[in-house]
């Protein structure tokens, strides 16, 4: 059977962007942008990568269609529609909240994605053991993708990141990296990463909620459940005022990173990592020749509704 990897064309080798910015000048700290955002304008960063496992496993039980969940700006819904869609397989997404129309779901409908609107309230309950119960029988056969595409398919579909990256190392003229820094959201990426990595390069996550012994937890329970050792890696705070939450100097550091930097930030994810990484490089945390690659993981999709709302704050 072939893989859903070659089928959809996700071979091609990946993009390791300098990051030339006045702040790393200073430092002596190198930068490398893995631009997974440029992957696909559809399936863009991580997604693609937390979802492929995931695809593979659907396609050898024949499944009939993908069901997952997520809120009206997921990049997780986005890229599943997107891979269905290309697969030529049905999807349902049941989503957070209630009704209403944002750039993301616009093109969840116009590919085709069945949408469920649960609440508030009914998408509490997602974690509870029957909340998949009414949905199996309602799409039998469909295979029920976790929300964000996390589990340990997720991560291990991450953790191919790392061989593709060492291969894209000689595009920079580098023979290696000091380490990984990444946003985190549940944590599967990182934990893929760390998978990947075995110890060889550690691996930072910048967390974009406050910090929580739930993404700890979770990132040690995925280590253990691929049996590797659970170090090597450091998660910090990066949220500033909350998940999702905007500030002006956020805005204004999405704006000259883009001008200055050429790489284009999502405001609930990368553009926090980045500033956390800022914020390392600026305290001195990493001495000078140090070699960093910051994995761009995407998000780009869901910045269309929060840009009215940057651009006030720029405006002031
Ligand atoms: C753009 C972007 N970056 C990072 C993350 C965090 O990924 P994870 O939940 O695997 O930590 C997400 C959420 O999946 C995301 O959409």
């Amino acid at each position: 059977m072939s893989s859903v990897q070659s089928d959809l064309g996700f071979d091609a080798p990946l993009i390791l962007q300098p990051l030339s910015l006045d702040w790393l000048a200073r430092s002596g700290v190198e930068v490398a942008v893995l631009r997974l955002d440029l992957l696909d304008p559809e399936l863009s960063g991580n997604k693609w990568f937390k979802l492929v496992k995931h695809l593979d496993a659907a396609r050898s039980v024949a499944a009939p269609g993908l069901i997952s969940l997520g809120g009206p700006h997921s990049n997780h819904l986005h890229a599943l529609a997107a891979a269905g869609r290309r697969l030529g397989l049905p999807t349902v997404g049941l989503l957070r909240g209630h009704e209403q129309v944002t750039p993301t779901v616009a093109d969840l409908r116009a590919w085709g994605m069945q949408l469920h609107w649960l609440g508030y309230a009914g998408y509490r309950e997602r974690n509870l053991p029957t909340f998949w119960t009414p949905w199996r029988a309602r799409y039998p056969g469909f295979y029920c993708i976790p929300e964000g595409g996390g589990g340990l398919p997720g991560a291990l579909g991450c953790a191919g990141l790392v061989p593709r990256v060492e291969s894209a190392l000689a595009s920079l003229g580098w023979k290696d990296y000091d380490a990984l820094w990444l946003a985190a959201g549940t944590g599967t990426t990182l934990a893929g990463l760390v998978i990947g990595e075995a110890g060889r390069h550690r691996v930072f996550g910048a967390l974009a909620g406050p910090p929580s012994h739930a993404v700890d937890a979770g990132v040690a329970n995925l280590l253990a459940q691929a049996g590797v050792a659970s170090s090597g890696y450091e998660l910090l705070d990066a949220s500033r005022s909350g998940f999702g939450r905007f500030d002006r100097e956020l805005a204004q550091f999405i704006l000259d990173t883009e001008r200055q930097g050429g790489v284009p930030l999502d405001p609930i994810y990368t553009a926090k990592a980045m500033m956390a990484l800022r914020l390392y490089v600026e305290r001195g945390y990493f001495p000078a020749g140090t070699r960093l690659i910051f994995v761009h993981t995407g998000g780009l999709q869901g910045r269309r509704a929060a840009q009215g709302q940057l651009q006030k704050l720029i405006d002031g």
